[in-house]
């Protein structure tokens, strides 16, 4: 069945020719990623597609990437998800009308500061909008400590969505964990407005329900089995967990370590099982263990790309049937734009 699918994937491709091109997350299965032109993190593949030129971008990966994709690539050019169900749980975490509500009461307990909102990647395009419009900018994983220290030359106060654990992080990396606030979305009224003004970081309660579950006693279980091991995990995980690592650091630094690895080394991988796959199945020399020994921490959203919907929308596209364009509102292209471009320039 796979070689038949590659052949009519191949098939679609040269009909195509430089009209496509195929941009692939470090999450996305091996038969997706094989086809890809370009594998990556968020934060290169938004680069890449700003630098595409094909008429084509046919994305393996989830929503709001592809979003992003198309906020950033030209009007000529068409967005396409293999499949309209990979939407990111986090990025849903943090809806328009509740950021809405939760910024009125934040600006309000602290009329004073200049507070700006910065939003993760991992976010709909409607909340990158209201970012910029609010003096603020789009972050990933990679740039998120630069992003933070962009937005303290401009104001004195970050409220930071979706994710608390990324923000918690990078905090850390700041040195600013002492004056963290966490917004629960859910319980507004639980947030006492002292606290909300003494403090510089407000966190968005949010999370990856991914690498939310790693745990320090998955770090120690990995440590009592293979002593010789270094430790990489996604600022996704737990305060607890990137603590207990040695290195922490977006999907393309984890691919770094691992490419830089010394023959021989073990590394223990803390982030959605197919980036663990492909780096075992890319680098023979490097013993590649999943952090979660037989658990299977596997992103249900990047899933959603199958290969067989990678087929089915490039044998479209070569037949001049475009489906599942993402194509994101005219009033938001804009303001989004500006929260990418803020990032880009970082
Ligand atoms: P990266 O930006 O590190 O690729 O991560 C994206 C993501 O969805 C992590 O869960
Ligand atoms: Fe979203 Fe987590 Fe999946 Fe990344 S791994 S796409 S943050 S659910």
């Amino acid at each position: 069945i796979e070689a038949d699918r590659t052949r009519r994937i191949e098939a679609a491709l040269d009909e195509l020719g430089d009209d496509v091109v195929i941009l692939g997350h470090n999450y996305q299965r091996r038969e997706i990623v094989e086809h890809a032109d370009f594998i990556g993190d968020s934060y290169a593949l938004s680069k890449r597609a700003a630098e595409a030129d094909a008429e084509y971008v046919v994305f393996g990966g989830v929503t709001f990437m592809a979003e992003s994709a198309d906020i950033i690539t030209d009007d000529d050019q068409t967005v396409v998800l293999p499949c309209m169900e990979a939407s990111c749980p986090m990025a849903g975490m943090a809806e328009a009308l509740q950021v809405d509500a939760a910024w009125e009461q934040i600006t309000a307990a602290d009329p004073a500061s200049e507070i700006i909102p910065i939003t993760y990647m991992n976010s709909y395009a409607d909340l990158k909008a209201f970012c910029a419009e609010q003096g603020g900018l789009v972050c990933t994983s990679s740039n998120a400590h630069k992003a933070f220290e962009w937005a303290f030359e401009r104001g004195d106060k970050v409220l930071f969505l979706p994710d608390k654990h990324l923000g918690e992080n990078t905090a850390h990396r700041l040195g600013m964990e002492d004056s963290i606030a966490e917004w629960n979305p859910w319980d507004p009224e639980a947030k006492d407005a002292d606290e909300l003004e003494d403090a510089e970081i407000v966190l968005w309660d949010g999370y990856c329900q991914v690498h939310e579950r790693f745990t320090a006693d998955h770090i120690a279980q990995v440590r009592d089995e293979h002593p010789e091991a270094n430790v990489v995990v996604h600022p996704e995980c737990r305060r607890e967990v990137v603590e207990a690592a040695d290195v922490v650091g977006s999907t393309a630094t984890i691919t770094e370590v691992v490419e830089n690895a010394d023959p021989g080394e073990t590394w223990a991988i803390g982030t959605e099982i197919h980036l663990a796959k492909h780096l075992d199945r890319w680098h023979d020399d490097v013993n590649v263990v999943p952090l979660c020994g037989d658990a299977c921490m596997d992103c249900d959203a990047m899933r959603q790309i199958d290969p067989n919907y990678l087929t089915w929308v490039l044998e479209e596209l070569a037949a001049g049937r475009e489906h599942n364009v993402i194509e994101v509102a005219p009033e938001e292209k804009e303001l989004a734009g500006l929260a990418l471009d803020r990032m880009l320039e970082l």
